[in-house]
């Protein structure tokens, strides 16, 4: 009686136990290959857009430098050790068409959610400026010396560098300022000038571009393009 009762369950359990090991690896296998999928064998998916391109859009390497250094005379803006969450928001506005650059608008379209945080959080860990290889604006210029430090309340113009860090080296939030082109700079301020470009909440910069002035600007952007470079 014994031997018939227990006799027939052997192969189910059998059964069982390799049906149990298929589910368990199928799971592990979608865990472990999951998060390489879009990326080659080896590859941080982030350096490989960066370095090499993705579909058709060009290596971010070519414009924004190897280092996410940027491009003073081409006008490339810096990348390098800007917060991720905010290199990853402009590449959404961009996508959006919230933020206006042809070529940007594109690029960032063309790359999915996943692959535009990557990038982010790959030109965030790149090393960004330190303040003590940057210099304060000549006294030459009080006006200059005025916003960037001590910022001017009559216009509601807080000091540039109570947010933006000593002599605009960026901080864990908010983006870097020196060593960005000139013109990239002027084309900034002229876009939240005429609501070109978004504001986030509290985000003050709309209102300090409409009270500065076209020489104002032009003095900024000449400061910082050439702060700590030859
Ligand atoms: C053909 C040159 C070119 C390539 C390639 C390029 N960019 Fe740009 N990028 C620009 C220009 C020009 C701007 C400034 C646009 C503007 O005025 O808003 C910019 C702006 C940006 C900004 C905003 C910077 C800031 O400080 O707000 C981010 C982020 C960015 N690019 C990321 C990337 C990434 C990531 C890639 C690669 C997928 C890439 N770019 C490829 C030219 C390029
Ligand atoms: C109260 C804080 C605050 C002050 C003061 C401030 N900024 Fe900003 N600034 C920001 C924030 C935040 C951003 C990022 C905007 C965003 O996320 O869209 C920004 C962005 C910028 C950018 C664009 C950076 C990039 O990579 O595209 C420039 C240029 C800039 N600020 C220049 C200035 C100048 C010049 C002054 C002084 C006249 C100034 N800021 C004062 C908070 C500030």
């Amino acid at each position: 009686m014994d031997s018939a009762q227990t006799s027939p369950r052997r192969p189910s359990t059998a059964r069982g136990r390799i049906n149990v090991w298929l589910l368990c690896s199928t799971t592990l296998t979608m865990f472990w290959i999951g998060p390489y999928a879009h990326a080659q064998p080896g590859d941080n998916l982030g350096q490989l857009i960066a370095e090499k391109g993705l579909h058709h859009i060009p290596a971010c390497a070519v414009c924004h430098g190897e280092n996410g250094e940027g491009n003073l005379s081409a006008g490339y803006p810096r990348l390098a050790g800007m917060s991720k969450a905010y290199l990853f928001d402009q590449m959404n506005d961009y996508a959006s068409g919230a933020r206006h650059n042809r070529a940007m608008q594109r690029y960032s379209h063309t790359l999915t959610f996943l692959q535009r945080k990557a990038v982010a959080g790959f030109y965030a860990a790149k090393p960004g400026l330190q303040p003590s290889t940057l210099s304060p604006p000549s006294a030459d210029n009080p006006n200059l010396v005025k916003l960037m430090e001590q910022g001017d309340w009559s216009r509601e113009i807080p000091s540039c560098f109570s947010c933006h860090g000593v002599n605009g080296a960026g901080t864990p939030l908010i983006p870097a300022i020196a060593q960005q082109p000139a013109q990239y700079v002027i084309t900034q301020m002229n876009h939240w000038q005429t609501d070109a470009r978004p504001v986030v909440d509290g985000d003050p910069m709309a209102i300090i571009a409409k009270h500065l002035s076209t020489t104002e600007i032009a003095d900024i952007a000449r400061y910082l393009a050439h702060n700590g470079t030859k």
